[in-house]
């Protein structure tokens, strides 16, 4: 599926406060810089245009929520619609997902990572660009607090699989546990923009989510 251009997000709006750089992060990390209180901390792998972030922002305001995106323009339209709306308690970081974890995100520090219909990149030479690739897995499994979720959405079935096998053999994770499919109540009741447009043209999703265990965590899950 193809994408639209972007409408360019208004000039007038402050973006200082919803757009960072992965350079701009501190380290060591310290997610209070960033949102001002130290609290629960989910993250969202390639946030696109942010219809996840702004959503979770505003029905869960308890939460701090960070998103990573490697495109520019999308990075700066996701934290347009969160400065225009006022959301504080998230964040859009540019830059990439697989540097964030692997550099800054500390053992034991996030309590979500979510990652909805990550670029599949088709070409077998090209799969190594993958998000989801072995490293980062171990990752996810070594930033999330026990009890934590990874959440992942797809609508490529082969991306899935080769996800979950992955997930099985080198991470800890419980799961895949089932995720339902909701009625959309509205047109924008979609957890991403893609979501939505798969949905819309009669496509399945895979979704999937794990759980990192509460005990019994090896050398391996630290
Ligand atoms: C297919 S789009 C899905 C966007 C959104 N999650 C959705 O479901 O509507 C995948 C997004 O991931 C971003 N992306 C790809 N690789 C990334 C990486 N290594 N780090 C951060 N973002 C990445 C792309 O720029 C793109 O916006």
């Amino acid at each position: 599926m193809g994408r639209r251009a972007l409408r360019k997000p208004d000039p007038s709006l402050d973006l200082s406060r919803h757009l960072k750089t992965l350079d701009e992060l501190p380290r060591p990390w310290r997610p209070e810089v960033l949102f001002g209180r130290c609290g629960p901390l989910e993250v969202e792998v390639g946030s696109g245009k942010g219809l996840f972030l702004r959503s979770a922002a505003a029905a869960r305001p308890q939460l701090d929520l960070l998103g990573i995106e490697i495109g520019r323009k999308y990075a700066r339209f996701a934290a347009a619609a969160l400065a225009k709306r006022g959301l504080d308690n998230a964040v859009v970081v540019h830059g990439d997902a697989v540097r964030l974890f692997a550099e800054i995100l500390p053992p034991t520090s996030i309590t979500a990572v979510h990652v909805y219909f990550p670029d599949p990149w088709w070409k077998k030479r090209h799969k190594k660009r993958r998000v989801l690739r072995e490293s980062f897995l171990c990752d996810v499994q070594r930033v999330l607090v026990p009890g934590g979720q990874f959440h992942f959405w797809t609508d490529v079935e082969e991306y899935c699989e080769t996800t979950l096998e992955l997930l099985a053999a080198l991470t800890q994770l419980e799961g895949p546990f089932e995720v339902a499919q909701q009625e959309a109540e509205h047109d924008m009741d979609y957890r991403t923009y893609f979501e939505r447009r798969t949905r819309q043209h009669g496509e399945p999703v895979y979704r999937s989510e794990f759980r990192k265990r509460l005990e019994g965590i090896s050398k391996r899950s630290s």
